[in-house]
């Protein structure tokens, strides 16, 4: 290993410092992927634009630890352990478009009322891939997401998530009405009735993707009617999902009359039954 860097290592472990020093700079973007971080860098440049801190060790979000980069407009967070973020953890970045938090272990029923307030110009959120709940048994509580974290968010065009077996999207999310490509990625759906996208009325989503919603087949109820709130879905991928023609017929109700891009059926194996 070059002397250099091997001192610079050895300086960053002993100082415990988040050693932003092994950062990579380019212009506006700072590159800090990879790195080993534990805590936020406080030490990058303040105009940057785009801070990539993912495949890192991250596991908390403090108190203004991005305060010192207002100027950000992508944020990438991926793939770290992030399970808290502080109330006022992204204080400051009311220009950011772009935030990534794909991959960490969020619970979307806790995020505090306050979190998302600063984002006034977010227009894509990924929070997909970080609630993923054991199967469900019937006797499993309605998942209640933070609709008041949510509601701050009025420019939001795309939403990536996580669906549980019984879910519960409260009144705040009425106020998303610009979002337009909406994604469930880990989809754990077995209980979908008539109020369970309700609150998403007000939004415009055109593109609805509800893959691989395995335990679908385990459902009872089959209200009509569980996709009224999107009647301007033109592009639909409901692919690996286990549903009957029976749900599928009701599911595509909605959708009688109008001019649909894209429905995906398709499944990579066999349906168990
Ligand atoms: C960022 O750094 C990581 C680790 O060195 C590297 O794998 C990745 O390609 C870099 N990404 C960009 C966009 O420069
Ligand atoms: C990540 O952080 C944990 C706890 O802070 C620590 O035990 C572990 O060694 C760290 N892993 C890496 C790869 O830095
Ligand atoms: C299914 O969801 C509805 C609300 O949409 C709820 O009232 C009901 O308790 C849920 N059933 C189960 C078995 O979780
Ligand atoms: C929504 O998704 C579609 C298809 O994946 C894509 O073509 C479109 O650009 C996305 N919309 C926005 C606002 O990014
Ligand atoms: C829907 O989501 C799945 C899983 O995240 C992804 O593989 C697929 O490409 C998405 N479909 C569309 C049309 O973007
Ligand atoms: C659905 O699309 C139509 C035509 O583009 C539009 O008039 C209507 O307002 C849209 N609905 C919502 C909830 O945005
Ligand atoms: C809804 O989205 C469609 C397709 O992107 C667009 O043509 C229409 O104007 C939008 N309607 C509203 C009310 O935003």
């Amino acid at each position: 290993m070059d002397y250099t860097i091997l001192l610079l290592v050895t300086f960053c472990i002993i100082s415990k410092l988040a050693c932003a020093d092994l950062c990579e700079l380019s212009a506006l973007f700072a590159n800090c992927s990879k790195r080993g971080l534990s805590e936020v860098p406080q030490n990058l440049p303040d105009y940057i634009t785009n801070l990539k801190l993912s495949d890192n060790n991250i596991t908390k979000i403090e108190p203004k630890a991005f305060k010192r980069y207002g100027k950000l407009v992508v944020l990438d967070l991926a793939h770290n352990k992030i399970s808290i973020l502080d109330s006022d953890a992204f204080m400051g970045l009311c220009e950011l478009k772009v935030l990534s938090l794909t991959g960490n272990r969020l619970d979307h029923t806790k995020y505090p009322n306050n979190v998302f307030r600063p984002l006034k110009n977010i227009q894509e959120l990924y929070l997909n891939r970080n609630m993923r709940r054991t199967p469900p048994s019937k006797q499993e509580q309605t998942c209640k997401y933070s609709d008041k974290a949510f509601s701050w968010m009025v420019n939001l065009n795309i939403l990536s998530i996580d669906l549980c077996g019984s879910s519960d999207f409260g009144i705040g999310f009425l106020k998303l009405i610009h979002l337009q490509n909406l994604t469930f990625d880990y989809c754990l759906a077995y209980n979908l009735t008539k109020k369970t996208f309700s609150n998403f009325r007000n939004s415009n989503v055109t593109v609805l993707n509800l893959s691989r919603c395995e335990l679908y087949e385990m459902s009872e109820s089959i209200d009509a009617g569980i996709l009224d709130p999107f009647s301007n879905v033109t592009s639909l991928d409901l692919s690996n999902s286990y549903f009957s023609l029976k749900h599928a017929l009701k599911l595509l109700l909605p959708f009688r009359n109008k001019k649909m891009d894209m429905i995906n059926f398709h499944h990579d194996r066999m349906a168990k039954r």
